[in-house]
């Protein structure tokens, strides 16, 4: 049964432009956003499509992963695979719940983002301060669904090409 106080928080990092990928990986290096991510998603169901499993290239430790595919052959060691979306956050949330969590992460990429948003309760954006080229890009957040809880700006530190800005968006209305 699916546990529905469980709730569903999308974790995504953006440029100015909305993009967050190209070419299969991130048109950036923020190293101290890769830790915000992992703080934030640690011992979490974490929920994304195949090319952003690709892209990561194992599953992430101290994390149940759930990856989506329509792939019948796509089973790597160590995730659940699902092919469809539904199932696979069902699946999260009851982890979630055995694991005495409250939110399922969903971590990308752009086509798991467009399709979970409509469900979303909450969205970590961490904003980049910065406009690259880019063939995945994050859905807008439409103001009228989407208040924005807190925003803390960020230099760029030794190990970041840019600065950026951790923002916390909460649903206030349905789609
Ligand atoms: N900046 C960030 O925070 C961030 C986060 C994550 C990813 N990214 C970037 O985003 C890019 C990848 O995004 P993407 O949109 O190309 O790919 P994606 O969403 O990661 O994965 C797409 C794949 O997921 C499966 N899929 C999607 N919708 C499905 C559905 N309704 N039912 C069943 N399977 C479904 C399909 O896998 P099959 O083809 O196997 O069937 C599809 O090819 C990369 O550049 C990555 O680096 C950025």
């Amino acid at each position: 049964m699916t546990d529905t106080s469980i709730e569903i928080a999308l974790v995504v990092a953006a440029a100015e432009n909305d993009v967050i990928g190209r070419e299969g990986g991130l048109p950036w290096h923020v190293s101290s956003d890769l830790k915000f991510f992992r703080k934030i998603t640690l011992g979490k169901p974490i929920v994304m499509g195949r090319k952003t499993f690709d892209s990561i290239g194992k599953p992430l430790d101290g994390r149940p992963n759930i990856v989506i595919s329509r792939d019948p052959q796509f089973a790597p060691d160590g995730v659940y695979v699902f092919a469809s979306i539904d199932d696979g956050l069902a699946v999260a949330r009851t982890l979630a719940a055995d694991l005495g969590q409250d939110e399922v992460a969903i971590i990308g990429g752009a086509q798991i983002y467009t399709a979970t948003l409509p469900q979303a309760d909450r969205v970590y954006l961490t904003r980049i301060h910065a406009s690259p080229d880019g063939d995945a890009q994050f859905p807008a957040l439409d103001s009228a669904v989407w208040r924005e809880r807190s925003s803390d700006r960020h230099e760029a530190g030794p190990r970041d090409d840019h600065g950026y800005s951790i923002m916390v968006y909460e649903r206030i209305a349905t789609n």
